[in-house]
């Protein structure tokens, strides 16, 4: 783990590889999968069996569309499509020059397959634009692996000849939150500030009333749909929050609970909600300097060295937020309104980055900066009139 007093370094640098916690509940034979499917960085694949097509000896997900085009839909809209976005490709066409290890740490969640690591012997540049692909969670070594069916059986097993990509071994495993931990969870020993892990997420969840009932799938994979929608998603952030608005002589209150995100709202250091109040004029217009803001969310330094506050609703809290009647005195209007800022902190970063000299990334990072910017939206909105 590496932190530099100057420069920036980049976004989840420096962390340990390898499993987190012990899961616990798991039992040890989706537990010894769990480990084997999720050994990173990922093994290659070898080469392919004889009796293969060229559809079947394809790792990019547009061969498994022509058989399976429904979940390709799905993946192609979703975050994980585009984990190779402009904000990390620039920023590692920068670090493979001047930091090659911990560019190659990137591609562990990023693009996880090792055919998409340049410097892999069957290293695929076409390969590695496409993310977090099919063949990241369902292929190794040219086994494919799945859930059980819907009615809970493994019947099929593989190899068997004449069925595409000689069948599917299925397992359980695919329907725990643990299946999505090494990802979306630092281990033990990794980046932590204010005692905290920089990355949370799945113990967040364990800690939580969620994980008695819902997995992270039941959420964000509904139906087995290949959604992963969150923070990104308003009608996703809207099912996350219970909004109440009361209305007093003396004050006007909103409280958001957290009542559907099945960890803390948000879960990572980059989103945040500002919850503003303002008075209006009778144009509609907001008188200035009557605007009053809270933040939820955790905010940290820039180069990850110091967490500045932590406001994110646990599962089940709640944040009230009262605006005085009194500010400016007596205001015939006052408007309340919640704005999701997904990718706030890195429309700081990006920006910082850009300004200290991005060097061979600059290009991308200028279009990563525009879509954070642009990725902002309104969840809430209310006018209140005076009583
Ligand atoms: C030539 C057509 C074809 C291609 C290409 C193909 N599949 Fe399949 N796939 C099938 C068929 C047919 C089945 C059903 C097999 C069975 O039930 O044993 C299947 C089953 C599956 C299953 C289990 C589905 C279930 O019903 O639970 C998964 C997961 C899967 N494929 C993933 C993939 C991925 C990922 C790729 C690309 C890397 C891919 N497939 C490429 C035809 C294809
Ligand atoms: C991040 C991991 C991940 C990626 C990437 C991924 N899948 Fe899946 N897939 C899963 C999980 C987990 C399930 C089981 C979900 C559940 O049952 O809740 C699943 C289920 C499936 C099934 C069975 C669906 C059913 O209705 O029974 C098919 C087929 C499949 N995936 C194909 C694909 C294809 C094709 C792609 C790429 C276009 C893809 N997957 C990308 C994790 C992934
Ligand atoms: C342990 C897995 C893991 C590793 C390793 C990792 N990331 Fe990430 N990264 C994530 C996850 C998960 C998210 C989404 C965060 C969330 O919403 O919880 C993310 C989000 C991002 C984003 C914001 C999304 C975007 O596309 O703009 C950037 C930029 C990023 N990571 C860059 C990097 C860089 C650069 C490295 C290597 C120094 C790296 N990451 C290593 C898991 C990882
Ligand atoms: C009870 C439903 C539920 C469960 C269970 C759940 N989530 Fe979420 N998740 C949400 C909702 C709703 C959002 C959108 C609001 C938010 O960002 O917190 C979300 C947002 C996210 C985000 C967006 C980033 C951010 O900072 O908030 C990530 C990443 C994520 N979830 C991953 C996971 C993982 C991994 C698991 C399992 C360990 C999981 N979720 C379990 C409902 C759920
Ligand atoms: C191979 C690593 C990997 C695995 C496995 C994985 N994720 Fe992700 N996930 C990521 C990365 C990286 C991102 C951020 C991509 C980006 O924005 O660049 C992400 C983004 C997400 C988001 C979107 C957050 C947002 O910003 O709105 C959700 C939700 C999510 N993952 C849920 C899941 C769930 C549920 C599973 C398990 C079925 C899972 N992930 C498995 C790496 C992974």
């Amino acid at each position: 783990m590496r932190r530099r007093a100057l420069a920036i370094p980049a976004l989840c640098l420096g962390l340990v590889l390898g499993a987190a916690a012990a899961p616990g509940e798991v039992p040890p034979d989706l537990r010894a999968f769990l480990e084997r499917h999720w050994r990173l960085p990922l093994a290659l694949q070898g080469a392919p069996p004889r009796s293969f097509g060229p559809l079947e000896r394809s790792l990019h997900p547009e061969a498994c569309a022509a058989c399976h085009p429904l979940q390709y839909r799905d993946w192609n809209d979703s975050i994980h499509a585009v984990s190779m976005g402009p904000g990390v490709s620039g920023q590692l066409r920068e670090m493979r020059r001047t930091e090659p290890a911990q560019a190659q740490a990137c591609y562990t969640c990023h693009a996880p397959l090792a055919e998409q690591r340049p410097g892999s012997s069957a290293h695929d540049p076409t390969l590695s634009p496409k993310g977090i692909a099919c063949a990241s969670c369902h292929v190794r070594n040219w086994r494919w692996f799945g859930p059980p069916r819907l009615d809970g059986t493994l019947s099929s097993t593989s190899p068997r000849d004449g069925v595409p990509h000689g069948g599917v071994t299925r397992t359980p495993a695919f329907l725990r939150a643990e299946f999505c931990r090494d990802c979306h969870q630092f281990p033990p020993g990794g980046l932590s500030l204010n005692g905290k892990l920089l990355q949370d997420t799945y113990e967040e969840w364990k800690a939580g009333p969620a994980a008695a009932s819902l997995q992270c799938q039941d959420c964000h994979m509904p139906a087995r749909r290949h959604l992963w929608r969150g923070i990104h998603d308003p009608e996703m952030v809207r099912s996350a929050i219970e909004f109440t608005l009361t209305d007093e002589p003396d004050a006007v209150t909103l409280t958001l609970r957290n009542r559907g995100a099945g960890h803390k709202l948000p879960t990572y250091v980059t989103p945040r909600l500002v919850v503003s109040g303002e008075a209006l004029d009778e144009e509609g217009r907001a008188i200035p300097g009557s605007r009053r803001e809270a933040v939820i969310g955790r905010a940290v330094t820039l180069d990850l060295s110091r967490e500045l506050f932590d406001t994110r609703l646990a599962p089940g809290q709640s944040a009230v937020v009262r605006y005085p009647r009194s500010l400016p005195s007596d205001p015939g209007r006052i408007r309340l309104r919640v704005v999701v800022e997904p990718d706030h902190f890195y429309v700081l970063f990006f920006a910082a980055l850009l300004e200290r000299g991005a060097g061979a990334g600059e290009t991308e990072i200028r279009t990563a900066l525009a879509a954070a910017r642009a990725s902002s939206f309104v969840v809430f909105e209310r006018e209140v009139r005076a009583p």
